[in-house]
């Protein structure tokens, strides 16, 4: 508990002077080569109704702001067209992007037709699990379909306020019990440690999706971010951070024998688990109809001016555009409000700073999502198997793993969402009208970018990869052209005394110990990147 409390702590603490975004009078964001895998995260920040304990970027469903936010985000999938990008995944995350599921069609239309996507994960919710929505996304060519789900007990579906919109625990069942085999991958998003949750209401949980068979389950720990800090209290109880390494314990043990753990905290079923050599994935090539040479080598960039308009200027870009130093210097930052976004690489905090932050400093910048699927890309690995985009035969396809772990690299378009290409991380303006007007005024809608350093950048990598339970660090020394202990070497050391880390030839890998170590730092990661959208929603002018 002690070195539990500590890595929490230590965490946060860190984190505040790692991640801080700025706005600039121009951004620049460096295109990768062409040569890392790159995910195209898209959001849809539209939900019918808000949970209390969510702090992702989301407001209330009306029609005609999510047709025209739509619209605006197509335009924002060509601008990243137009620069030379190309994707080869697809993450439609929320809020909840099955909201006006015409539109969600459109737009992956237009996405695929762009790009060489060869892979397509979509969240939802209970509610939308109609039959007809299950034909749409197949027929969109969606493999990974992620279901919010939290618990199938009915008190606290109540609690969480849940229950009137998405039905009771047998309702949810039944609606994945019909979708399960419909998808590559089904994954129900669950929440462990609501304050009045009991050990027995997560024995039941885990009960009912080993008997459903879903194929993946992640389980996230509560989150508590400054903005959902006192609603949280008031509607859920207070949360004891303490009981968490007891339900986290629950959940290995009773899903071990069906699943295995694909990140610190999600398990996929062992028996859909690819095993190299062995795929049984089908690969649909009339599925997608994605045409995608692959653009220019040279880099373009994205610039943007005054953090309010964005311009393209391919020449910043050239070669030398991956890299940090000479063309990030030219990242100048106005405004007085500032953000820190801070966790165990991260971990935002945002209360108002002075002048002198050298890092991340927003003006007027509005919200961010990071998600975890964000964060977690699933890669090259189990690349070919999994880029197999299925419609047929979905059951007997290899499990999708979350993503963080393995693209490297992502693009974040719509409205706060954050995107990390070539060591920069950037953030969209989380004020959705702001955001429909700067796309249809022809500039990207980028509010605030944050260089890393190669120290960051290799904390980052430490951090999401050992999330995905293994490092490479002869990888990570070839990758960032520089020795990775020279850098890392207190992290690897302190987690290889804790017993966290162990180490085979070149290889980190986490512990059972280190599992619950890392639930603990992305837990402290995400609530730095909650508390970084609390304040820029709080910088929200509409
Ligand atoms: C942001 S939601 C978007 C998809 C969909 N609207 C839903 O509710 O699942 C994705 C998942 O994030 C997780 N989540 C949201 N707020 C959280 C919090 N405060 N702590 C932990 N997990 C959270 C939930 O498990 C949720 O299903
Ligand atoms: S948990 Fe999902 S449905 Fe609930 S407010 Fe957040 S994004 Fe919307």
């Amino acid at each position: 508990m002690l070195i539990e409390n500590f890595i929490a702590n230590y965490a946060r603490k860190k984190n505040e002077n790692y991640l801080q975004f700025k706005p600039s009078e121009t951004i620049i964001i460096p295109r990768n080569k062409g040569n890392v895998p790159t995910l195209l995260y898209i959001h849809v920040p539209f939900c019918e109704e808000l949970c209390p304990y969510c702090s992702f970027n989301r407001v209330r469903f009306q029609e005609d702001l999510a047709r025209a936010y739509f619209d605006a985000l197509r335009k924002e999938i060509v601008m990243y067209k137009d620069l030379g990008y190309d994707f080869k995944a697809l993450y439609a995350g929320g809020g909840t992007p099955t909201i006006l599921i015409d539109e969600l069609e459109k737009t992956v239309l237009l996405i695929r037709e762009m790009f060489n996507i060869t892979e397509i994960s979509v969240e939802t919710n209970p509610n939308h699990l109609t039959q007809d929505n299950i034909n749409k996304l197949r027929e969109m060519g969606v493999n990974r379909l992620s279901v919010g789900v939290q618990t199938f007990d009915d008190g606290l579906l109540k609690t969480i306020e849940r229950y009137h919109k998405y039905g009771s625990g047998e309702d949810i069942k039944e609606r994945l019990s019909y979708t399960q085999g419909n998808f590559q991958t089904l994954n129900v998003d669950m929440i462990f440690n609501f304050p009045t949750q009991s050990m027995e209401i997560l024995e039941k949980d885990l009960s009912t999706i080993i008997e459903l068979m879903v194929d993946q389950v992640t389980y996230y720990p509560l989150m508590v971010s400054s903005f959902t800090k006192d609603i949280m209290n008031k509607k859920l109880g207070t949360v004891d951070y303490d009981r968490g390494n007891e339900f986290y314990r629950k959940i290995t043990e009773m899903l071990s024998p069906q699943y295995k753990a694909s990140t610190a905290w999600c398990f996929s079923r062992k028996d859909k688990i690819f095993k190299s050599g062995a795929t049984q994935a089908t690969i649909s090539s009339e599925v997608f109809s994605s045409h995608s040479e692959r653009e220019g080598e040279a880099q373009p960039a994205l610039q943007t001016k005054g953090a309010t308009q964005a311009r393209i200027s391919s020449e910043v870009f050239s070669s030398h555009s991956e890299r940090e130093g000479e063309a990030r210097s030219a990242l100048q930052t106005k405004g007085a409000t500032q953000a820190r976004i801070s966790s165990e690489v991260f971990s935002s905090h945002s209360e108002r700073e002075g002048e002198a932050q050298s890092a991340l400093q927003t003006k007027g910048a509005t919200q961010a999502r990071i998600s975890s699927e964000v964060f977690s890309s699933h890669s090259e690995r189990e690349g070919e198997a999994q880029s197999a985009l299925q419609t047929e035969g979905a059951t007997q396809a290899p499990v999708i793993d979350e993503y963080v772990v393995n693209y490297e690299e992502y693009a974040g378009l719509g409205s706060g969402s954050i995107g990390y290409l070539g060591g920069s991380a950037y953030a969209n303006t989380f004020d959705i009208k702001e955001y429909i007007d700067k796309i249809n005024r022809g500039s990207l809608p980028i509010a605030a970018i944050k260089n890393f350093s190669m120290k960051e950048r290799l904390c980052y990598d430490l951090l999401m990869k050992l999330f995905g339970l293994s490092l490479d660090t002869q990888q990570l020394t070839q990758k960032h052209g520089v020795n990775a202990y020279r850098y890392l070497w207190s992290e690897i050391l302190f987690f290889r005394l804790t017993g966290g880390i162990e180490k085979k030839d070149s290889m980190l890998m986490l512990t059972k110990k280190g599992q619950y170590y890392w639930v603990l730092m992305m837990r402290e990661f995400f609530i730095g990147v909650n508390n970084f959208r609390d304040f820029c929603r709080a910088q929200n002018k509409t």
